[in-house]
């Protein structure tokens, strides 16, 4: 197992172990690692020679300092994690120096719209951010493979955007949800939550099944007014939006289409952390 803090000795040993059977695949990661990432470092192991992940608390996809200084940060555990799973995994836990070189300014993408929606109304910048980091890690892992969680579902999709307009010569393979036992979909930032939180914040999922069974007979607008009055009979939680809007496009959904796939997508406030999770409804 080699956690690799350089990029140069990373591509260094990518290079020697490379050769033109082999595929890479590549996990990118914040670190603070659970079964959700794990998850997805499995996929990787299955489908390719060489697995990579890596592990960086990207600031130019934070739009709150704040958010940001409090990430959790657990180099020692995930590199215990990831060494659980298979002692051949590469990790690259770069400082922000050797990543963005003294300039840590985002670029800016376009992803057709993508970005306007749900997380990108909402956290100004924030896409620009992950494009950057993402398309930076590419080019210095060079995967066949990439592996992204639904959790992030615009996410994912904007990825895919990206990939596709840049014409980068990977593929990339949306994973589905970790839960918790109790339904919570698993997030490094559940750390910040308080037993008692974590135990609450159950509720996110339940409303949203209730609102995928909603769903079949009733109209989208319904369905996201009867999840707004349920968050509202828990006033821990502050509901920040929830919005049904069509897998492809991520606009919002206004009639039904029996061609389209929708999700619900929900980003909350409990104890002053922020969660998103979302469901996939017909
Ligand atoms: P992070 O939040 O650490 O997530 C890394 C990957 O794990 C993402 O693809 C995310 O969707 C996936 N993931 C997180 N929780 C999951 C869960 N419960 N089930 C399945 N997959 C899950 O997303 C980021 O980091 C960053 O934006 C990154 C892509 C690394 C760029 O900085």
């Amino acid at each position: 197992m080699s956690v690799f803090t350089k990029k140069s000795d990373l591509t260094a040993r990518l290079d020697r172990l490379k050769n033109p059977k082999t595929k890479i695949g590549f996990v990118p990661t914040m670190g603070a690692l659970h079964e959700g990432h794990l998850s997805l470092l499995k996929e990787s192991l299955k489908n390719n020679g060489i697995t990579v992940v890596s592990i960086f608390v990207n600031p130019t996809q934070f739009n709150n300092a704040e958010d940001l200084e409090k990430y959790p940060r657990t180099l020692d555990r995930d590199v215990e994690k990831i060494n659980n799973l298979s002692k051949d995994i590469l990790i690259y836990a770069p400082s922000v120096e050797d990543i963005y070189e003294g300039n840590t300014v985002s670029a800016a993408f376009d992803y057709d719209g993508l970005e306007l929606q749900m997380e990108g109304a909402h956290r100004p910048g924030h896409f620009d951010g992950v494009g950057t980091i993402v398309k930076k890690l590419f080019e210095i892992v060079q995967p066949a493979n990439a592996y992204f969680g639904e959790k992030d579902f615009q996410q994912l999709q904007i990825v895919k955007k990206m990939v596709e307009k840049h014409q980068l010569p990977v593929t990339i393979h949306g994973c589905p949800i970790h839960r918790e036992p109790n339904g919570l979909a698993m997030s490094s930032r559940n750390e910040r939550l308080s037993a008692e939180a974590r135990k609450e914040a159950a509720l996110i999922y339940r409303i949203l099944k209730n609102a995928r069974k909603k769903f079949e007979k009733q109209s989208a607008k319904e369905v996201t007014e009867f999840v707004t009055r349920e968050f509202q009979k828990h006033p821990n939680f502050q509901l920040e939006y929830f919005e049904i809007a069509d897998e492809a496009t991520l606009l919002p959904c206004i009639r039904k289409s029996k061609t389209k796939k929708y999700r619900g997508f929900v980003a909350v406030f409990i104890n002053n952390v922020r969660l998103i999770d979302n469901i996939s409804l017909n």
